[in-house]
Formats: C-alpha cells, sequence, structure tokens
C-alpha cells in the first residue's frame, strides 16, 4: 500500500513513534503535534512570561498583544465574520457546558432542546442535565439506517417550543461529515439558537462560519493538532448578547461591591481567571502552519486512506458501523469481543480506540456493548495501515 505521507516529518511525536514500533490510529481522540507547535510554546516561556489583560508593564502588554493577536488569528482561520466573538475555553466540553448555563435563562418549562442520536456525552449530557433540573424536552434526533442524520425528520421534529438545536458536525463514531445547513436554517426560522460540536469536522475541513449558518461553533485545540487543554467557542454576532455570564472570578468585572457586580461583555466577560496564554498562542501558530499547507492535498490524502481502511476492514468481513464518509471507521469483528480485539492489536504496538466512545446511548440502540475505532490524520500512510491489518490478521486467528 504506498500512501505516503510528507506532512510525516514535521510531527516528532509520530517520528517517536515511529521508533518505539508504535502505529498511532487514534487521532480522533487527540492528534499528535507539529514542530511549529512546539517551538511557538518554547518560544513564549523562553522569552519570559506575564498575565494578560492585566498588568502596566513591559512583558503583560507583550503578553497581551500576543493572545489577542492569537484570537485575531483563530477568528481568520474559522472565516469569522469581523463583528463575531470568540471565546477562549478549555475545550469543546466546556464550550458546551458554558452554552448550557449561559442560555439557560431564556427556557422555560415545556421548551425543547434537539439533539442527535449520535452526539458525544459532551454534547448530550450538559443539555440532558439542563433539561432534567428545568423541566425541559430532551428531543433525540433520529438517523437512518446508514447512520446519518436523517434530516427530513429533523425538520419535521421542530415546533414552536424548540429552542436549541445541538449536533455534531461528524460524529465520533459513525465518521459521517453531516451536511446541517436546511437544518440549521429550518431552526433559524422558528427562532431556535443553533449548536455545531465541531470537535471532530474541524481537523479535516477549516471551518467557514461565513457559510456554516449557525448561531454557535464549538471545537478543541488537541484535536486540531494543537495544546492540549484549550478550545474555543464562536458566537455569532446576533446570539452573543443572548448569553448570561456563567463563571466568576477575576479580570470579567467593570465594577463590582461587596454586594453586586457589573461584568465585561463577550469574551472577556466570559473568560474569567488566568486564561491558557501559552496554549492559545501555541494554538494559533500551530493553525497558522496548517494553513500554510496545500490543504487539497491533505484532503486526498486523508480520503486514499479512509477508502482503504474502509475497503480491508470490508473484505475482511468486519461489521462497520454506519457508512462513514470521513476519517474513521467503527467496527466490530463478527464473534469477538472488541476489548480483546484492541488489546491484541494493542500488544502489537498498534493504538486503536475500542470502548463505547463516550456515546454509550448510541451504542445501546445499535445493540452494541462497544466498538473499536480506526481513526485517520495527516501524518498516517500506506504502512500505518499495512500495520495494522498485519496485527488484525494475527489477532482475529487467535480470537475466532
Ligand atoms: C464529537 C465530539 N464532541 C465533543 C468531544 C469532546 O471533546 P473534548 O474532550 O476535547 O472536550 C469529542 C471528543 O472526542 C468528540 O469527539
Amino acid at each position: 500500500m504506498f500512501l505516503p505521507s510528507p506532512w510525516r516529518q514535521f510531527f516528532p511525536g509520530i517520528l517517536a513513534f515511529a521508533e518505539q514500533q508504535q502505529v498511532w490510529l487514534d487521532s480522533a481522540a487527540t492528534a499528535q503535534k507539529p514542530q511549529s507547535m512546539l517551538d511557538a510554546l518554547a518560544q513564549h516561556y523562553q522569552q519570559g512570561v506575564a498575565n494578560v489583560h492585566r498588568a502596566q508593564h513591559q512583558p503583560g502588554e507583550r503578553a497581551t498583544r500576543a493572545f489577542e493577536n492569537a484570537r485575531s488569528s483563530i477568528a481568520k482561520w474559522l472565516q469569522a465574520d469581523a463583528q463575531d466573538t470568540l471565546i477562549f475555553t478549555k475545550g469543546t466540553t466546556e464550550g458546551i457546558n458554558l452554552l448550557s448555563q449561559a442560555l439557560a435563562h431564556h427556557l422555560q418549562a415545556g421548551d425543547e432542546i434537539l439533539i442527535s442520536a449520535y452526539e458525544h456525552h459532551a454534547n448530550l449530557l450538559p443539555w440532558q442535565q439542563l433539561a432534567l433540573a428545568r423541566g425541559l424536552i430532551l428531543k433525540v434526533l433520529p438517523m437512518d439506517t446508514d447512520g446519518h442524520l436523517d434530516i427530513d425528520q429533523a425538520i419535521a421534529q421542530l415546533s414552536t417550543r424548540s429552542r436549541i438545536v445541538a449536533i455534531s458536525a461528524l460524529s465520533n463514531v459513525v465518521g459521517h461529515k453531516q451536511s446541517l445547513s436546511a437544518l440549521l436554517s429550518a431552526a433559524r426560522k422558528i427562532g431556535a439558537w443553533t449548536v455545531i460540536d465541531g470537535a471532530q469536522a474541524a481537523v479535516h475541513e477549516r471551518p467557514n462560519l461565513q457559510q456554516l449558518d449557525c448561531d454557535f461553533f464549538v471545537c478543541s485545540a488537541h484535536k486540531v493538532y494543537g495544546p492540549d487543554g484549550v478550545g474555543l467557542l464562536f458566537a455569532r454576532e446576533r446570539a452573543v448578547p443572548a448569553l448570561r455570564h456563567w463563571q466568576f472570578g477575576g479580570e470579567m468585572v467593570r465594577h463590582c461591591d461587596y454586594q453586586h457586580a457589573e461584568f465585561l461583555p463577550a469574551p472577556l466577560g466570559f473568560e474569567p481567571g488566568t486564561p491558557s496564554t501559552a496554549n492559545i498562542i501555541a494554538f494559533a501558530a500551530t493553525l497558522e502552519w496548517l494553513q500554510s499547507l496545500d490543504s487539497q492535498a491533505i484532503a486526498t490524502h486523508e480520503a486514499a486512506l479512509h477508502a482503504a481502511l474502509l475497503q480491508g476492514l470490508q473484505a475482511r468481513g468486519m461489521q462497520i458501523i454506519g457508512s462513514p464518509n470521513c476519517a474513521l471507521v467503527s467496527f466490530n469483528a463478527p464473534q469477538v469481543h472488541h476489548a480483546d480485539l484492541a488489546l491484541l492489536l494493542g500488544e502489537q504496538g498498534i493504538a486503536v480506540r475500542a470502548g463505547h466512545h463516550c456515546a454509550m446511548p448510541l451504542l445501546h440502540s445499535l445493540g452494541l456493548a462497544g466498538a473499536l475505532r480506526v481513526s485517520l490524520a495527516m501524518y498516517n500512510n500506506g504502512d500505518d495501515l499495512q500495520r495494522f491489518f498485519a496485527a488484525l490478521d494475527q489477532a482475529l486467528e487467535i480470537l475466532q
């Protein structure tokens, strides 16, 4: 299988794994980091650090400038309009928790929140818990037999009580890049807020938030080759006033006395406490590096790897979940427990994910206790897949 990756050389972690005879096929969990990100982190720390937005000294000014430049640079990557707002979070999970708290005051008992059947727990539990606490109705939009969101049925489920529609653009289990524009515009027509979970999608296609007509978009840096512990919440200009402050602390107040406080608007009003300055600066550097690459060539490479992965699994009679069209495939081997197979793959140096993938209700609805998942990134190559299939064949010989 001759599918070389010209980008592999830029990822020291992948080169280290190669020396350890380790194949990384779990990038949907977290992606390896490019040298540009490591350089940006080192440079930030080596030149001396300071806190942002609170100091009059020169290091503080420099840190604040670098931090706000990172915000502008990341907004550019998102292709956001200048009037829209970018709030830094710890990741997708925190972004959705923020929204579930910051929008809660608009909701009344009997109002509806709609999510899809394939959501990650991060885009289920915050809404579920809010619904339980406030007497809201959590509607789960069904999938068709291919594991895709049934858009016509989803639109039919909208009602005058629908207040929030929160959907993942790419499922971490089903691996189907979902076209959401019809649902987003139907939701907008009835005045519901729309939230896109871009945790899986953002790394495989640069978001275009002028085209994607949602109110909010969340993703995590670590899945886009960036650092851990940082994420973003994009909020469209029209939706920002709907947000009520949700966490409280330093650097988010305009004025405060012992009994009352007046808060800053977004973004700073939603970023209390010391931010992850170095990681945010390194995230911006990662995205700038990413934009310097040929995105079409990366997409073509990833698609070729995905086709080879799918074909190899089908040829071996694996039970594939849904009909994935992007970056990952979840599957089971007939009569084999996913944990046994993952163990034997792991012993042969193949890192894949096994379990319920933080989507327990989805797997239960499919009658599955778990599944394996192979996920791909720009640094994978044909050799990685060949090693995976050799290890799979060996494991199946033992287990079947
Ligand atoms: C679709 C989806 N949404 C949300 C998350 C949560 O991301 P994080 O753990 O970075 O907050 C994940 C993580 O795997 C995911 O795949």
